[in-house]
């Protein structure tokens, strides 16, 4: 079935009374165009030929111009023993791989093989598979040639790039179901995001407020502590915007409850909250608690809300509550009947919801694979089942909300989550693998159309040193989603509990987040649009670049169109680091560095490096204490020097509304041309009323005899600013 010019799916089933439905993809096939002659059926689009032989039957891909994208291998195709079904495909000498979001190993995944099947993943290794979610994505580069493959395909999925077949073969498949695969054939990493992200769905913008500092722990354990740490922030001037109360806010783990003992007056502690600035997370986990006389209990069972075995029995298994059942998500009453739950959340006036468990978990992890959700057996629905309660958290609040963003972040998720939810890398520890190993989940998350990801910052288990705990925090800065979190008995992570200087060096940075908000949110806007992620792998721009991926370089990346981040661990204090090609400047010091180009980087604790691309357009504001203060209506336009010319998209809204759906943004596009020696800022597009009354220019590598007069933001017509 073509689905456009550059996408195409392949389904060869065994049993076409199988429904056809995709949690997944969201859009429809157009009009299928073809020529068949006796053994052969060949599809061709603007960009792309599908050569289909019939005996054997073999699916072969093109370019429009012949040059092989990727093929079956000649002797298998697609097999199937009993239930498993896989596909066998030709491995090409050169061939790369990336992709399949949340997995550890290298970026290039050629010579390993992966796993997807949702897992409780606590206490997880650095190379440890699987994890918690399951992107069936991958792109593969080989021949200066690039080509997406997304396995749609919710049971548990294998992914071999050429490790067990002595490197003649790659392969994929899956314990059951369908060879359901989607084919893209864009030849730009970014266009086969583009694409997958068309065909999956996009973000929908995300509240400001979840852009800026987030504070978790499992748990606060009252009112008091919440507030006071709250406090604690504003009587520090350590900007925050959020904080979390984990599983301990409920009365006995019973979701949708809260512990009359502790947070007697949840309305109260969260007006306080909202008072100084900040918005309340909390957590919901899928086990609901057996326990007659408890409303989610009680209307569950009456309405056969919840797994079964096959003979009818309630599936039960313990989790945090003990004793629960687990609502089936995948049937969409379960979804509405839990979306309207939250009013108990919402109308304290919670913000965020926080899923978790929902692999689904369960203490002794293997749930059986005779238990059902409805008609579904386990093993087809598993992979699905975190995307499925994300989705119905998001509809549910989102209609409990009315007019307002809600924050919705998950642990499990399957390829389409993006449209719900934002994500985190689950159970990390305080190590320096894990801060890099955290990067590069997060770089290739970035894969998936998942563009708000975040890692526990300091790690979760064990006790990150100060030096850690500092040089994480100066990562977080430039990870979608910064939160500093920390499992039960490990030592308290606010950033005044490193001492002093640490403590300084944790608020110098965390204030560089929130200069930076206006580059993030509109960067944000990016991925909306086009599916890019905020943090970018090296190899989305430079695929033909062989030193993105090497290991020593594998974990840098850019944050949004500019900035360069090299992840440093805590001890050292130099690091090896690669700028491709172009001019750079360390953002720092200011010093210049000519790409393509290895070098060794001061990196005390003070100063990650952080490298500006030449031509960068990089918005920011001064320092405020939390996303809600006005500020000083003074946009800072930070432009660096280049030889090319370049531009930005510059976006604003009321960063908490669905007005700009509605038209109420401002949309700028903003443009240097060093030949021309002009910026422009172009028509602002939207109704918006800036919340930045003026421009100012700040010029790097311009000579020190430049200097631009402010602009007003809210002049709607063209501005031409020669220099
Ligand atoms: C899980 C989560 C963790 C949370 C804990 C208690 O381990 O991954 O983030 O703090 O449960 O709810």
């Amino acid at each position: 079935m073509v689905y456009g010019p550059s996408v195409i799916r392949v389904c060869i089933s065994n049993d076409f009374n199988n429904e056809d439905k995709s949690f997944a993809v969201i859009q429809q096939p157009i009009e299928l165009v073809y020529k068949e002659s006796a053994n052969e059926i060949e599809i061709t689009t603007s960009t792309l030929i599908l050569r289909i032989t019939k005996s054997p039957l073999r699916f072969n891909f093109y370019t429009a111009d012949g040059k092989a994208l990727s093929e079956d291998d000649k002797r298998f195709g697609t097999n199937w023993q009993d239930s498993k079904v896989v596909n066998y495909r030709k491995l090409y000498p050169d061939e790369k791989f990336i992709g399949l979001g949340e997995k550890t190993g290298n970026l290039d995944r050629r010579g390993c093989n992966y796993v997807n099947w949702n897992t409780d993943a606590a206490l997880h290794g650095v190379n440890d598979d699987p994890l918690y979610k399951t992107f069936p994505f991958f792109i593969g580069l080989h021949s200066g040639l690039t080509y997406g493959l997304f396995f749609d395909n919710t049971h548990k999925s294998y992914f071999d790039f050429g490790a067990t077949t002595d490197e003649e073969m790659s392969w994929f498949g899956a314990d059951g179901g369908d060879m359901n695969y989607y084919f893209f054939s864009a030849q730009s990493i970014r266009e086969i995001l583009a694409d997958y992200t068309w065909l999956t769905g996009r973000m929908e913008m995300p509240p400001l407020w979840s852009l800026g500092y987030q504070q978790c722990r499992w748990s606060y354990m009252s009112t008091d502590e919440v507030l006071g740490i709250a406090k604690k922030f504003r009587d520090k001037q350590i900007p925050a915007d959020v904080m979390y109360c984990d599983i301990d806010y409920m009365d006995g783990f019973k979701i949708f409850t809260w512990n009359k003992e502790t947070f007697p007056d949840p309305k109260g502690m969260i007006d306080e909250l909202k008072e100084m600035g900040f918005k309340l997370v909390t957590i919901v986990d899928p086990g609901i608690k057996i326990e007659d006389g408890y409303q989610q209990y009680d209307e569950g069972i009456a309405n056969n809300y919840f797994a079964t075995y096959p003979n009818g029995e309630l599936y039960v298994a313990s989790v945090w509550p003990g004793r629960c059942h687990f609502p089936d998500f995948i049937n969409d009453e379960v979804k509405e009947w839990w979306g309207k739950a939250f009013t108990a959340l919402t109308e304290p006036g919670v913000a965020g919801f926080w899923n978790d468990m929902n692999e689904p978990a369960a203490w002794g992890q293997n749930i059986p694979s005779m238990v059902k959700f409805g008609d579904n057996y386990m093993p087809e629905i598993r992979n699905v089942y975190g995307m499925e309660m994300a989705k119905g958290t998001y509809d549910g609040v989102r209609k409990l909300l009315g007019n307002t963003r809600p924050f919705v972040l998950t642990r499990a998720a399957y390829a389409g989550t993006q449209r719900y939810s934002a994500v985190w890398t689950g159970d990390n520890a305080a190590t320096d693998e894990h801060l890099l190993l955290g990067q590069r989940l997060v770089n290739s998350l970035g894969l998936t159309g998942m563009s708000m990801i975040g890692v526990d910052i300091g790690g979760f288990m064990g006790n990150p040193t100060p030096q850690l705990m500092v040089r994480w925090n100066s990562l977080g800065v430039y990870t979608p989603m910064f939160r500093n979190h920390a499992a039960q008995g490990m030592v308290m992570r606010e950033p005044w509990e490193w001492g002093k200087e640490n403590e300084a060096i944790i608020k110098k940075d965390i204030e560089q987040r929130y200069k930076l908000l206006p580059y993030i949110y509109s960067g944000f806007y990016q991925s909306t649009q086009t599916g890019l992620p905020l943090s970018r792998t090296l190899a989305i721009d430079h695929a033909d670049d062989e030193n993105v991926f090497d290991v020593k370089f594998q974990n840098q990346f850019m944050f949004g169109d500019w900035i360069l981040v090299a992840p440093v661990i805590s001890t050292e204090l130099f690091a090896g680091v690669y700028l491709p090609k172009g001019e750079w400047y360390r953002l720092s010091s200011q010093q210049k560095f000519e790409g393509n180009q290895f070098l060794i980087a001061d990196a005390p604790l003070t100063d990650l490096p952080v490298f500006i691309k030449e031509g960068a357009i990089i918005p920011m504001q001064h320092i405020i204490q939390n996303t809600n203060e006005q500020g000083d209506g003074i946009l800072e336009l930070h432009i660096w020097n280049g030889k090319e010319a370049s531009e930005f998209v510059y976006y604003e809204d009321d960063g908490t509304s669905y007005n700009y759906q509605k038209g109420s943004y401002y949309k700028r596009v903003i443009s240097f041309d060093p030949q021309e020696r002009l910026i422009k800022l172009l028509e602002v597009e939207g109704d918006y009323v800036s919340k930045y009354s003026i421009i100012q220019f700040k010029l790097h590598g311009f000579g020190s005899d430049v200097h631009l007069a402010d602009v007003m933001m809210n002049g709607k017509e063209i501005v031409n600013i020669p220099y």
